[in-house]
């Protein structure tokens, strides 16, 4: 019976963390516990611990008598939805849920086990990187993790939430996981936090400037989501994962659906009969998806694009689509990473993928020239072009210039490309290449203004059309817009079982 006493007593000792004391100070903050977190995030009842009684192996600075089971961590799986995770939770209750040896041995362990059953893996990040009574191994330790998230990239889906501070290695493997979340007011994330940061550059600096959520989700895009709390950010994840995958050899979930009338009517008048005028692109995903099925990806960041997950008849698709009310949809270094990334993880998962272009071409300027607008935007082509999932592109307007062959065109190994009679393919607008290839019979006109006009409109009248395009076969179909919806639920259903294998290689060499 003692035994059994000893085994409870242990366990209701690892249940406080750092302490009543720390835990108690948290909820006053409004934050959650490590286990609390977990506790919101699975399914109820399903967590299984692994590794409860960890403790550190440290014996400088008095650390042999500091000791709290599990060693800041709570690891093991669960469920969400149904579906087997497998994640850690740091807990900054102890030792501010640095990582020593055996904290990051934990983090290893599950992390093994996902890659072998082939499940997402999960971090609840709340650290303050390396422990650093420990030196060489806390630092060993993050190796051992960032080497594993790297050899798992591409396999198993790995989510990292940022539930506080979180500092040096504890944003590294983060960085290296397909998405990052972020809390409102109190997580953050920086390499160096901000008293390093006076030290060595002498700017003065608060963690939420340096790298609060509102700074990683606008200014660096190094957050996919932001949520106004944590449990609004736990949900995110669960939401999140319900359109992904378990790994690189399975499908993603489908949901039940109905067929019933999929005209949409709405979609004739969105597009605005001045080309120049800007529209909503997110009024044409939410009325071609399945309702309330968009959920964005980087919402506030480049917004010139757009991106993220949805349901078209109940099939999980990734959406890319420039934005014409921010920027007037043009490609820039930015967009072009953001939308990049994504179609890399959608083909990585087998997620299809669907294009709305909208695009003036490639922003001009020595801003973009000398921050590598070339390297940048080749990440956009170089991810199309490698994409072997299904690939559909709808063009609602403009389609100019390389950005025409960038936006998954028909030549880059899209399968079905339609447009709307509202499309215009050309190398640039009737005005600019009136003013370059009429450029003498302009100047020689008595009425120069009217001379434009007249070369701008015939231009315009041979190529602000979809036609050209559609001749060539490089447009499959024009369509009315209120038929996208019912024309796209075909067209990915006829290429359910598309199987392309791109030349052996090592890997390609993405231009970074
Ligand atoms: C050991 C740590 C710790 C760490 C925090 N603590 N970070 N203990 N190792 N890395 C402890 C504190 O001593 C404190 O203990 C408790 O956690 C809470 O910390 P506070 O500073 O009181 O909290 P807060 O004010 O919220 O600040 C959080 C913080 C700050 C921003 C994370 O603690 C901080 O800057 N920590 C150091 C960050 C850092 O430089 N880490 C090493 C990075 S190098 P008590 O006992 O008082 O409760 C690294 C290398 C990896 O990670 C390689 C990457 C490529």
């Amino acid at each position: 019976m003692d035994k059994r006493k000893t085994l409870e007593n242990l366990r209701a000792k690892t249940l406080l963390g750092g302490g009543k004391d720390k835990i108690e100070a948290r909820h006053k903050k409004g934050l959650l516990t490590a286990r609390e977190r977990i506790h919101f995030l699975l399914d109820e009842g399903s967590f299984e611990e692994i590794g409860t009684f960890v403790a550190h192996r440290s014996r400088d600075f008095g650390m042999e008598k500091q000791q709290f089971p599990g060693d800041g961590v709570v690891t093991g799986y669960g469920t969400i939805n149904g579906r087997l995770v497998y994640l850690f939770s740091q807990d900054f209750t102890v030792f501010g849920g640095s990582l020593s040896e055996t904290h990051a041995e934990k983090i290893c362990k599950v992390m093994d086990l996902a890659m072998k059953n082939g499940a997402p893996f999960i971090g609840l990040n709340d650290s303050g990187g390396a422990r650093i009574q420990e030196g060489v191994v806390s630092l060993g330790g993050y190796a051992d993790i960032f080497y594993r998230n790297t050899l798992s990239s591409g396999v198993i889906p790995q989510i990292s939430a940022i539930m506080g501070p979180c500092a040096g290695g504890a944003v590294y493997s983060p960085a290296i996981t397909d998405f990052i979340m972020m809390v409102e007011k109190t997580s953050y994330m920086f390499v160096t936090g901000p008293n390093v940061v006076k030290t060595v550059t002498h700017e003065e600096v608060t963690s939420e400037e340096l790298g609060g959520a509102s700074v990683h989700s606008t200014k660096s895009g190094v957050a996919h989501f932001t949520a106004a709390n944590e449990i609004e950010c736990l949900q995110n994840i669960r939401k999140l994962i319900s359109y992904i995958p378990q790994n690189c050899e399975e499908q993603p979930d489908f949901l039940p659906y109905e067929t019933s009338n999929e005209t949409r009517e709405q979609l004739k008048n969105i597009v605005p009969d001045n080309a120049n005028q800007p529209y909503d692109i997110k009024e044409v995903i939410t009325s071609v998806t399945d309702e309330g099925s968009f959920f964005e990806v980087h919402k506030d960041y480049a917004e010139n694009i757009v991106v993220g997950f949805a349901r078209l008849a109940g099939r999980s698709i990734g959406i890319v689509a420039n934005q014409p009310a921010f920027l007037a949809g043009v490609l820039d270094i930015h967009s072009s990473q953001k939308a990049a990334r994504f179609v890399r993880f959608c083909d990585a998962f087998n997620i299809p993928l669907l294009v709305f272009e909208d695009v003036p071409g490639f922003l001009p300027g020595t801003d973009q020239e000398w921050n590598a607008i070339i390297t940048n935007g080749a990440k956009l082509l170089y991810a199309f072009c490698e994409a072997t999932v299904p690939r559909v592109t709808v063009i609602t307007r403009k389609a100019y210039g390389g950005a025409y062959d960038v936006m998954n065109s028909k030549h880059i190994g899209a399968d079905m490309n339609f447009a709307w009679p509202t499309a215009e393919i050309a190398v640039m607008g009737a005005k600019g290449a009136a003013e370059i290839i009429f450029k003498r019979e302009i100047a020689a006109a008595a009425d120069t203004a009217k001379a434009l006009a007249e070369k701008e409109k015939e231009y315009g009248d041979i190529f602000a059309n979809p036609y050209r395009a559609a001749e060539r076969g490089s447009i499959d179909e024009v369509i009315m817009p209120e038929e996208t919806r019912s024309k796209l639920i075909k067209a990915f259903k006829m290429l359910e079982n598309k199987a392309v294998k791109l030349p052996r290689k090592k890997h390609g060499n993405i231009p970074l």
